[in-house]
């Protein structure tokens, strides 16, 4: 079983991975040939976003039975050291639920399956299942969040939620793609994103690539921006979403919806189902990142601060669901009240 995206590329072997460190400059590529350089390359983000590490992790999960299977273990000793693989890789990042979500369904395979025999081919199967559904689920959330955005419209984005963020086609970028492919001319500013700046090297590289109007701004232009009157609509990914629909996405999400807010701007939040966290009530129990001092304290590979300083690096922010216009998913376009109508849609 094989599968290819821009974002990644399980050859059967292993799971080779676009470098995201290096974009927009250079292509490299990355082979994960066992769980622990993949754990490695989400820990150091080769991959990032949400669902692309949930997917990632999946296919991490396989190469680690691979490897337990190899030692001539049986099923009852497999599933037992599986525990410890499936905590090396949930144990890289803490804020975006897909990761843990997408290891809880291959570990619920791994039980359901009962036996040796196969076992390999049912986890392979459901790591694929895992990234191709992730390509119908952004479609489908494309689809619905197009309907969204009228020809003309210029949408403001923070981070990256493309393609590069998930298997394929993206949540965010996923509707400015669907908008675009229903012949709805749109300009799309990007936030930089600092620090580390996924706007200004993945979403404005991956949006030109697909020949968007793209514009680049810092992120503390968007309120000016705003006040001009440049912008029709926000559209951001997510990394989890509580019951009460409070989003946590990356740092200065919260900081762009209370300026959207603000000016009157509707700012929708696009993400697949497997993103929302139920059994969190709201945004103050999500956990959140905390990252290098380096990611503030340089800019560009050099040190701009003052050695000595003190920093603070949370790499998310939760923004409060009462400034969230609508939770775009696959199952259709959510509106508040959230906490009954998230519910709703997750018992189908
Ligand atoms: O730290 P990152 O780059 O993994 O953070 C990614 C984001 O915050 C994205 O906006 C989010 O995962 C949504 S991805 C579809």
């Amino acid at each position: 079983m094989k599968l290819k995206t821009m974002t990644m590329e399980w050859t059967g072997d292993s799971l080779i991975l676009i470098d995201q460190r290096r974009l927009p400059f250079e292509e490299v590529y990355v082979t994960c040939a066992d769980y622990r350089s993949v754990a490695l390359a989400i820990k150091e983000m080769v991959v990032r976003g949400a669902p692309a590490i949930g997917a990632a992790a999946a296919f991490g999960y396989v190469l680690g039975a691979r490897e337990l299977m190899k030692k001539n273990y049986n099923y009852e000793q497999v599933v037992n050291h599986m525990k410890n693989v499936k905590e090396v890789l949930a144990k890289t990042r803490p804020t975006a639920v897909n990761l843990f979500w997408a290891l809880n369904r291959m570990e619920r395979r791994l039980i359901e399956h009962g036996r040796y025999e196969g076992l390999l081919r049912a986890l392979e199967e459901e790591a694929i299942n895992i990234a191709r559904e992730d390509i119908e689920v952004n479609k489908a959330i494309g689809r619905y969040g197009a309907e969204l955005l009228k020809d003309g419209f210029a949408v403001l984005t923070h981070c990256n939620a493309g393609a590069l963020a998930t298997v394929d086609y993206g949540t965010a970028l996923g509707v400015l793609r669907a908008a675009k492919e229903q012949g709805k001319r749109l300009k799309v500013y990007v936030d930089e994103t600092r620090p580390y700046l996924q706007g200004a090297r993945l979403t404005a590289w991956e949006l030109m690539k697909d020949g968007f109007d793209v514009t680049l701004i810092t992120d503390n232009m968007a309120g000016w921006v705003m006040k001009q009157g440049k912008i029709n609509a926000v559209i951001v990914g997510a990394d989890r979403i509580a019951a009460n629909g409070d989003v946590a996405n990356k740092i200065g999400t919260y900081m762009v919806a209370v300026l959207a807010n603000r000016h009157g701007i509707p700012f929708y939040v696009a993400a697949p189902t497997s993103t929302l966290d139920l059994s969190i009530k709201t945004g103050a129990d999500i956990p959140i990142e905390e990252r290098s001092h380096e990611e503030v304290t340089n800019c560009g590979g050099r040190r701009v601060a003052p050695n000595g300083v003190s920093v603070y690096n949370p790499a998310f922010d939760v923004t409060d669901h009462e400034l969230v216009t609508a939770i775009i998913t696959e199952k259709g376009v959510i509106y508040p009240p959230y906490e009954e109508n998230l519910k709703k849609i997750m018992e189908g």
